[in-house]
């Protein structure tokens, strides 16, 4: 364990740190899976639970991360591990009864699930909370393995666009004028190998050069000029799709909440957005807040994270659903949304193919910063606990993740289902769990965000809360931001903030308080909650 404090490289500012954070945060969650998501699940009601998400989970576990990385200078499973007391009778009991529950389901033979709870229990015994931290690793790898091959598709999207500008747009006419054959058009480019597999290494190997180049230099630069410039892109969008006729349709999609159009399994996946979008629950965060120093206010950079991130994504969404209504697209046609509608749209308007092109380069940005901050937490891990060399790390890493990636690069077919090349891949999983899901895509993009992020997202907040204790993040968050815990909220609410004479017993219900209670109980028993229905112990409906 090397990289005492003083030679870690730090954020130049405040401000360096917030566009740094809002640049992993603000990405293909926002812009492609945000939208697409909230298509499949019938709009308004699930941007609804999305928000209450956010706002009951996110904010409190943002906070956690940052101030976990701060304290402890290091990587999740450096964090975890410094502040882990040395054993931990909790975590003797949950990983000894993983344990039995996986010799239980050895007897009724459901392999899959019993190998897991043997591993996971056996882990849990052994490592304790640094679990927590190691689990973030793995998620790490998962998440930039598929996302990566969004990442490739952006890359695509962006030829796609030089390419009706160069024919002057006849190209864009002939491919993109409508719908439906924009859909066809999209369907037969990531069918193919080639282009997916290609534009993939190339999006994983901008990742990696940044990350080999070191953290300030590369991440903070690139943040700094184009996240102002999607903002902007976003609104004229969204002009243009408020604009066009039928549009209203689609902001009442995405606005009204219908309660029945929400399945059993929505609050979970709106759950499992949050934290996909705010980069959530697998350490990015405690790895970023590494790189913050003591003068900085954690709390206000937290919020405005959340906040920038939260506006991207709600940007999105009134960027894209009237359009999708006004063109006559499906609302529910899944990750090809954005690929399918953005360049039909493009195409009808005056210069449609320079827009195309910047806003496509703009997404490539977007998703660049965040993949960078995934590949940052296993580099981070393997340089701080390993003592590997930071280009050594960045480069294994990168290459792992690149040949997972062509995994999932390849499984997507004609409906975005499917294994084509992956059947006897299919054939074990299915022999394991008794059903493969979608494809391999799928599978990868659901264990590790509906699932693995929320977890993680809980036993940080749990640990926050109960390990590391309440008081003790407190103290590192009031390094820079003195009064954080001291304002009341009651007095606040009711505009008696500056009063000296108001300070009755009521008045321990401050900031700090709230947010205490939040990680110690409310965060991680939403979590628990949207667990428990969607496995259908709770509600079953
Ligand atoms: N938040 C990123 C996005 O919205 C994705 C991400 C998830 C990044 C988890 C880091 C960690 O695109």
């Amino acid at each position: 364990m090397s990289n005492p404090e003083q030679q870690r490289e730090h954020w130049s500012g405040n401000l360096g740190f917030v566009l740094a954070a809002a640049g992993s945060a603000i990405g293909l969650g926002n812009i492609w899976r945000f939208p697409y998501v909230t298509g499949e699940h019938g709009g308004g009601a699930f941007v609804l639970v999305f928000l209450v998400c956010v706002a009951v989970i996110g904010i409190p576990v943002m906070l956690c991360e940052i101030s976990l990385g701060r304290h402890t200078q290091r990587n999740p499973v450096g964090a975890f591990h410094k502040l882990t007391p040395s054993s931990s009778t909790f975590a003797h009991l949950l990983g000894a009864g993983m344990i039995v529950a996986g010799l239980f389901l050895l007897v009724f033979r459901d392999w899959g699930w019993a190998l897991i709870c043997l591993g996971l229990g056996t882990a849990v015994f052994r490592y304790s909370w640094r679990m927590v931290g190691g689990m973030g690793v793995v998620a790490g790898f998962l998440i930039l393995s598929f996302y990566s091959v969004v990442g490739g598709w952006t890359i695509g999207y962006v030829v796609e666009m030089l390419r009706v500008l160069f024919t002057g747009g006849a190209y864009g006419q002939e491919v993109f004028s409508d719908a439906a054959s924009s859909g066809e058009r999209f369907v037969n480019l990531v069918v193919s190998p080639v282009w997916s597999i290609v534009n993939h290494l190339v999006f994983m190997a901008l990742c990696t050069g940044i990350v080999y180049a070191g953290v300030r230099g590369g991440i903070e630069r690139a943040a700094r000029v184009l996240m102002p410039l999607l903002l902007i892109l976003l609104l004229a969008l969204i002009v243009r799709g408020v604009s066009l006729p039928g549009a209203v349709e689609g902001i009442r999609f995405f606005l009204t909440p219908d309660f029945s159009q929400l399945g059993t399994e929505s609050v979970l996946i709106a759950m499992g957005l949050a934290f996909f979008s705010l980069s959530l629950g697998m350490g990015a965060m405690i790895t970023y807040g590494s790189y913050v120093e003591r003068n900085q206010n954690l709390f206000t950079a937290s919020l405005a994270v959340v906040g920038l991130d939260v506006l991207l994504a709600l940007l999105a969404g009134l960027a894209i659903f009237p359009a999708v209504f006004a063109v006559g697209m499906e609302p529910t046609q899944g990750p090809g949304l954005v690929f399918v509608l953005l360049p039909t749209v493009f195409i009808g308007i005056p210069y449609g193919a320079l827009w195309g092109l910047l806003f496509f380069v703009l997404l490539v940005v977007a998703a660049w910063t965040s993949g960078i901050s995934l590949l940052e937490v296993v580099t981070a891990y393997f340089v701080d606990e390993r003592g590997w060399t930071r280009p050594r790390a960045a480069l294994t890493c990168g290459g792992i993740i690149a040949a997972l990636g062509i995994l999932s690069a390849v499984s997507v077919d004609a409906d975005l289902t499917g294994w084509s090349y992956l059947g006897r891949l299919q054939r074990l999983i299915t022999w394991c769990f008794g059903a493969a899901p979608g494809s391999f895509f799928d599978l990868v993009e659901n264990v590790s965000s509906n699932w693995l992020l929320p977890l993680g997202g809980m036993l940080i907040a749990l640990f926050v809360g109960w390990i590391w204790g309440t008081r003790q993040a407190l103290e590192e968050i009031r390094h820079g931001s003195r009064n954080f815990g001291d304002v009341h909220v009651v007095s606040l609410l009711a505009g008696l903030k500056d009063d000296p004479s108001h300070n009755s017993p009521v008045h321990v219900l401050t900031l700090a308080s709230v947010w205490g209670i939040f990680i110690r109980f409310i965060s991680p028993l939403a979590v628990l909650l949207a667990f428990l229905h969607t496995i259908g112990w709770l509600f079953a409906g």
